[in-house]
């Protein structure tokens, strides 16, 4: 049994056939491989593959979505296994959804996502700690329950589940890029404050646009003493992020917005809400990977889009509308890469499926019993509001 996070094991069931020997051949030769495997197990398989997967691997998808809708599918789903195509936190949230006679496989553990690295669960419990010292948290806030009035914590899906878990325990919740202002609308009504793990941009962007003013946003640093605040400032805060980050996002800024407007006038920008504010604001449309396809399917021919997120999803969408008479090009020409979501490749994805053809789960991703029930009463809530 091999230790992915402190949460979640990877099981190695029965002998499984070399990584090694896969990973030597050129990617072509695995086509006819996975398609042989998955016609092997029939039914017994969903396939399910985020946006910024490779083209190689996301055409064997039985479904592609964004973070939220690809949970859904997770939880709504009757094959024995699921096969991730996306990266980690992705693959824990399906378990979390699952049913126990369900397992969940990412054909690479090395599918990480930094962002969600940057959020450990002894630095939110210290995070927590001085905000009971600063006497921000209400009387319900301390342990498990839903009745928290003094603030609510709040992750983004890009977490591990030990963070999800600890949200669900203290009345929060979890959401995505989709569904974030609903997220935030929900604890407002329950709190006067929000911690907002771990991307301080989506954080951000999502109270501005609820008209909340930057002098009532607090940026947590968990590399400072007291996350860098006086308690004055965190009482003043109603929102508190933290100091987290989406690297391929982060790379936006506002002068490629400035220089799309100079140099292709008409053009509409549209960047996700990972990237910052100072992005966004520039942005004529800002959403998650599902709203910016749908953006761009809705609108009519002659249309052209300069487009801010992960690259394989905007190569793939500038191919799939050049014929439509829609033009679409990256924000940022120096190619903003998810190198870890590039790291399932049809190597992987044809080894793991071989093993499985076989009888052998590799690469199993399962969320511990006791962390499960706390990330799912966070993940639920987040279903129930959208
Ligand atoms: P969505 O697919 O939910 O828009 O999220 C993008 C992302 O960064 C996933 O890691
Ligand atoms: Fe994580 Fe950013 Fe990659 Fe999404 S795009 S998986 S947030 S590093």
């Amino acid at each position: 049994m091999e230790e992915v996070t402190a949460t979640a094991v990877a099981e190695q069931v029965g002998e499984s056939c070399s990584l090694d020997h896969y990973l030597m051949q050129p990617d072509h030769t695995m086509d006819a491989r996975i398609a042989a495997a998955r016609a092997k197990l029939g039914t017994d398989v969903l396939l399910l593959g985020h946006h910024y997967q490779r083209d190689e691997v996301i055409r064997f998808a039985d479904f592609t979505g964004d973070s939220y809708k690809l949970s859904k599918a997770a939880a709504e789903a009757k094959a024995k296994y699921l096969l991730f195509c996306g990266v980690h936190f992705m693959a824990e949230t399906a378990d979390l959804l699952s049913q126990p006679w369900q397992q969940v496989i990412l054909p690479d553990l090395n599918a990480g996502c930094s962002m969600a690295d940057m959020a450990e669960i002894g630095q939110v419990e210290d995070c927590w700690d001085s905000f009971e010292r600063a006497g921000l948290l209400g009387e319900n806030d301390q342990g498990a329950g839903n009745s928290a009035k003094g603030i609510i914590p709040l992750t983004y899906m890009n977490s591990a589940a030990a963070i999800k878990a600890f949200c669900g325990e203290r009345g929060g919740l979890v959401c995505t890029s989709s569904n974030a202002r609903g997220a935030f609308e929900w604890a407002f009504k329950r709190a006067e404050r929000i911690l907002f793990l771990p991307d301080q941009h989506l954080g951000r962007n999502t109270a501005f646009a609820m008209g909340l003013q930057a002098g009532e946003m607090a940026v947590w640093d968990p590399f400072q003493i007291n996350g860098g605040l006086t308690p004055e400032k965190m009482r003043a805060a109603k929102v508190i992020l933290w100091k987290g980050h989406c690297s391929v996002h982060q790379r936006f800024l506002p002068e490629h917005v400035d220089r799309v407007r100079r140099e292709e006038p008409g053009m509409q920008v549209i960047v996700h809400p990972e990237c910052r504010w100072e992005v966004c604001r520039k942005a004529d449309t800002v959403g998650s990977t599902e709203r910016i396809i749908k953006t761009i399917e809705a609108a009519p021919e002659g249309t052209s889009f300069a487009v801010g997120t992960e690259i394989h999803l905007v190569n793939r969408l500038a191919k799939r509308f050049a014929p439509l008479g829609k033009r679409v090009i990256t924000l940022d020409d120096s190619g903003c890469l998810c190198t870890t979501m590039y790291r399932i490749s049809p190597q992987h994805l044809a080894w793991a499926l071989e093993n499985l053809a076989e009888g052998r789960v590799v690469n199993r991703i399962k969320v511990d019993d006791e962390v499960k029930q706390w990330a799912r009463v966070a993940l639920d809530r987040m279903l129930e509001i959208v």
